[in-house]
């Protein structure tokens, strides 16, 4: 007979059939994803391990795709790459009919090494440099301008190549959420939104083809975008009325919350997040009512992220130790930190485990693999007594956290995508040593302490 595990005596007040006002303070497990079980995985792919599912995915694109047709018939999504730019994802969203939206040269670069064509890039960002921009400029992509100098810099390239850039504005606003976003693009209460399309019209070296806004990030009043979209609206209007130049483009940026829950919010965000039906409608409304939209048919462009791809993406991860601190709680240690879930800073994600769950249900800590007071997943839930080996789902984790993980301490784990008949395949391997150490040079006097070192001896 094996020998039992010791498990510290506790004593708690229980208080029968009580669930809590959502009946989230009960524990439930979940041994699969998407009916593969979670050990079979692990087994084959090692622990941690991410796990994003394609049908997931798609059926989420379908959906918002759909749902937002029915409100404007001109809808284009542009998938946002510092979401998520994994190649594979990437494709999925392209293949669903998504441009691609990017924020730097490094995802200018990506789109155009996956094949999407310029001219289906939105290019953002608060500093793109003269090569990003020329690069830009000379594939036909849309230059969304953050400032006055570069919309200069813009007309300096434009002298230069003898090329028209197709360029909007980003503008910032008011829309009712606090703080208001202004760090990026030009005000539209001041006035220096229109200023800056005065300055396009009478400079005659840029395209105005496009106005723009991303208000914020997981908003949750989804009436602000009503306000994004009827102010970007009235000033396209006003540039038609003023310019005769009407813009081909409304572009309401991102920022839909997905069912994460933040670490402020009182309610899950599955109960309490709007879904995507709420942000089309009032969307929806602005183009309804906007004389500009109904003469003009601007193309609605969307540059939705994590309500597209959160809720497809899992962690798994294992325990790895277990220990009582001073005060009598429970703590975890698994092999996933906040250096592979840099999410578990501002969301409470849902912890489940993946087998049966045994003993009493404590406040536990859960704190990751690395050797730092701040490697801490979730503080102090409602969780059953797992041992060495058990194995927890964390999700949903699809959104900014493979884009926003370091390679720190520990090396980041496979990353597998579930396909649609059920298959896994690898979409990013996890790393080993030369991966590290690719990208370093030790000086040639320092070698020779590192001689018996094996892998440096050859550099
Ligand atoms: C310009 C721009 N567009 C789109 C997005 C995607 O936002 P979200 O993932 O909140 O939808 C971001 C994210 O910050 C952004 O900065």
């Amino acid at each position: 007979m094996p020998k039992k595990i010791y498990v510290a005596p506790t004593i708690e007040r229980k208080i029968a059939g009580i669930t809590g006002k959502f009946a989230s303070s009960i524990p439930t497990y979940e041994d699969s994803i998407e009916d593969i079980p979670v050990n079979s995985l692990t087994q084959k792919y090692s622990s941690p391990l991410f796990v994003f599912s394609e049908h997931t995915m798609r059926a989420k694109y379908k959906e918002a795709y759909r749902t937002f047709t029915l409100q404007y018939p001109k809808v284009r999504f542009a998938w946002s790459y510092k979401t998520n730019y994994l190649a594979a994802i990437c494709a999925i969203f392209h293949s669903e009919g998504a441009w691609a939206e990017v924020v730097s040269g490094m995802e200018y670069e990506r789109a155009r090494a996956l094949g999407i064509a310029g001219k289906q890039i939105i290019f953002n960002g608060p500093a793109k440099s003269r090569d990003d921009l020329k690069r830009a400029v000379k594939d036909d992509a849309v230059i969304n301008i953050d400032y006055l100098d570069e919309l200069f810099l813009l007309e300096d390239i434009a002298k230069e190549l003898k090329k028209i850039p197709r360029v909007g504005i980003r503008v910032n606003m008011d829309t009712g959420i606090y703080p208001v976003w202004n760090r990026f693009g030009f005000n539209y209460e001041n006035g220096e939104a229109y200023r800056a399309v005065q300055r396009i019209v009478v400079g005659k070296k840029l395209n105005l083809v496009g106005l723009h806004c991303h208000i914020a990030t997981f908003v949750m009043e989804a009436n602000a975008y009503y306000i994004a979209a009827s102010k970007l609206l009235r000033l396209a209007e006003t540039i038609d009325a003023e310019f005769q130049i009407g813009v081909d483009f409304i572009d309401i940026g991102g920022g839909f919350a997905s069912t994460n829950t933040l670490y402020e919010q009182y309610l899950p965000g599955d109960i309490s997040s709007p879904d995507i039906n709420q942000y089309a409608e009032h969307i929806g409304r602005a183009f309804n009512e906007s004389r500009f939209a109904r003469k003009n048919q601007p193309v609605l462009i969307l540059e939705t992220g994590r309500a597209l791809v959160d809720e497809s993406g899992y962690l798994i991860t294992s325990v790895v130790g277990k220990k009582t601190l001073p005060d009598g709680q429970r703590a975890l240690v698994v092999d996933a930190g906040i250096n592979m879930l840099y999410t578990s800073t501002w969301y409470k994600h849902n912890f489940t485990p993946a087998q049966p769950i045994t003993g009493t249900i404590e406040n536990t800590t859960i704190y990751g693999p690395l050797c730092m007071n701040i490697d801490v997943l979730r503080l102090g839930i409602r969780f059953p007594d797992l041992q060495v080996g058990d194995k927890i789902i964390v999700s949903p984790v699809g959104a900014y956290n493979v884009t926003q993980w370091m390679q720190f301490i520990t090396y980041r784990p496979n990353i597998i995508l579930i396909t649609p008949d059920g298959k896994t395949e690898i979409i990013r391997e996890k790393e080993n040593l030369d991966d590290v150490l690719i990208k370093e040079r030790t000086p040639k006097h320092l070698l020779a302490s590192l001689s018996r070192s094996g892998k440096l001896d050859k550099k």
